[in-house]
């Protein structure tokens, strides 16, 4: 097992060399401790969570179950890429779980932002321990831990708002990148052969989309939430911003605007676009982005997302605001 805190002369993993020993040390320890036995795995498609699971893919193989739970509130193409990364590309065990009717029914008429995101994280241990159930001879459970998690918040993953399994599923842990910090982790999971969209992901809330589509989240603004989204990630992805903004995303509120369309008076959604840099998440600025490119991309969300007439842009800093809109 790796110590709680992280060892003063412990080298910083910067280059694919060192990660390249990393990788080495960790296959070897992971060996050692689940022997083999079975290990089970919630895979996001995060960061932390799929540098783990191809870390134990590498060690242990199919004795690796992962589970995916699509809760409906992933963006726009993230359930597919987990899919054909670690079951087409990288043969893994993968049980992939959409169970987006059961968390949208769920959530429906729920508005008050902090009852979402204990309603989705609940739901999620639920499906979650539903599989869990299912497998047979399960011994471990590997978690994507990182060190930031063990300074902050106890080893629990920050905003992890529910508790976790129930006492009669409580396996013995992997945590192989427990003293990493995230840059380390990105260097790791490229050594790995992770893409690099999946590596250098920027950060996303564990409720998701949920968080962004304001208010009661009904199936229509959550469609517009996505694909104005992905129009937005695509533009930046243009523009050579992705790796220069830290954050950048839709929001859709639950109010409308009046509109104009063909002639006729409309009553439709605002979209607005949010992004921002910063180093720790606990202030952020706004960039000062192109107009041009501001410009382009209202226009192909007003041409291309139905239901959408209007689109702004959030200049506010945080604070006073949060990053994220709930
Ligand atoms: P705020 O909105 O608090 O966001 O300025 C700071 C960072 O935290 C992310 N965030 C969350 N992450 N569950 C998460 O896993 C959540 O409920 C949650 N709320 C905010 C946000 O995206 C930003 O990176």
């Amino acid at each position: 097992m790796l110590p709680n805190k992280r060892p003063d002369d412990m080298v910083r993993i910067t280059t694919p060399e060192l990660a390249e020993k990393f990788i080495e040390e960790q296959v070897a320890a992971i060996r050692e401790q689940v022997g083999d036995k079975k290990v089970l795995l919630a895979l996001s498609g995060g960061v932390d969570s799929s540098v783990v699971a191809a870390l134990l893919i590498k060690a242990i193989g199919k004795q690796l179950v992962c589970v995916h739970v699509n809760h409906g509130l992933m963006r726009k193409g993230e359930s597919e890429q987990v899919i054909d990364v670690f079951r087409n590309q990288l043969d893994a065990n993968l049980v992939y779980v959409d169970a987006t009717d059961r968390f949208l029914d769920l959530l429906a008429g729920v508005e008050e932002p902090e009852t979402k995101r204990k309603i989705i994280g609940g739901e999620f241990i639920k499906v979650f321990e539903e599989e869990a159930r299912k497998q047979e001879g399960i011994s471990f459970l590997a978690q994507g831990t990182i060190y930031p998690d063990i300074l902050e918040s106890d080893g629990v993953k920050a905003h992890h708002n529910v508790g976790g399994l129930p006492d009669d599923l409580q396996f013995e842990l992997v945590e192989p990148v427990r003293l990493l910090f995230k840059d380390e982790v990105r260097v790791v999971g490229e050594k790995l052969g992770l893409p690099a969209g999946m590596v250098y992901r920027q950060p996303f809330p564990g409720p998701g989309l949920g968080v962004r589509c304001l208010g009661a989240i009904t199936r229509d603004r959550l469609a517009a939430l996505r694909e104005s989204d992905a129009i937005l990630r695509e533009e930046f992805d243009n523009a050579g911003l992705t790796s220069k903004v830290w954050q950048f995303f839709t929001v859709v509120p639950d109010f409308r605007s009046t509109g104009v369309r063909d002639g006729k008076r409309v009553f439709d959604w605002p979209v607005i676009i949010r992004a921002v840099n910063t180093v720790d998440a606990m202030t952020a600025t706004v960039p000062e982005l192109e107009f041009a490119l501001l410009r382009k991309i209202a226009d192909r969300i007003l041409a291309e997302v139905p239901g959408v007439c209007r689109v702004l842009y959030d200049l506010s800093p945080k604070g006073p605001a949060t990053i994220e809109w709930e």
